[in-house]
């Protein structure tokens, strides 16, 4: 699959982190988002993996508590982001949500299990029951 992975500053390892693991798995990845340690805003790492989007299968966005990213990701419209702590939340955001967004908090979770949430929502499947997709249609009504 095509991923493309922001972060801000304070994720920057975990994204590197993930970055391997994924590749080793054989995903194509694309990172946007801080080069390096320096202060980097985390509303522009979401906004640049809005933008990088369209050309991907899935998106994750990291900060240190994945709170702020996730929050201006999810003012696009065709994005619907989960910040996630445990795999079962990844597994029930692709299923009952239609994520396409993973939100990950680098201070929050600890590599090996932000790398088990990561697999957990790329292995989930979106629901076909149709209360659900009735659901998911109800999430991009205008307010
Ligand atoms: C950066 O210090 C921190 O505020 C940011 O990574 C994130 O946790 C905001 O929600």
């Amino acid at each position: 699959m095509k991923i493309v992975l922001a972060s801000d500053h304070a994720a920057l390892d975990l994204r590197a982190y993930l970055v391997e693991k994924l590749v080793m798995a054989g995903h194509d990845t694309t990172e946007v988002g801080a080069l390096s340690t320096d202060a980097y805003d985390y509303p522009d790492a979401a906004d640049e993996l809005a933008n990088a989007l369209p050309n991907h299968d899935f998106g994750i966005v990291i900060c240190g508590t994945g709170i702020g990213i996730s929050i201006r990701a999810n003012r696009y419209p065709q994005i619907r982001a989960a910040l996630c702590t445990t795999e079962y939340m990844a597994e029930m955001a692709r299923e009952h949500n239609d994520a396409n967004v993973l939100a990950l908090g680098a201070r929050v979770v600890g590599t090996e299990q932000a790398w088990a949430i990561t697999k957990a929502f790329l292995v989930g499947k979106s629901s076909e029951v149709p209360r659900h997709i009735a659901r998911v249609e109800k999430l991009g009504r205008p307010i």
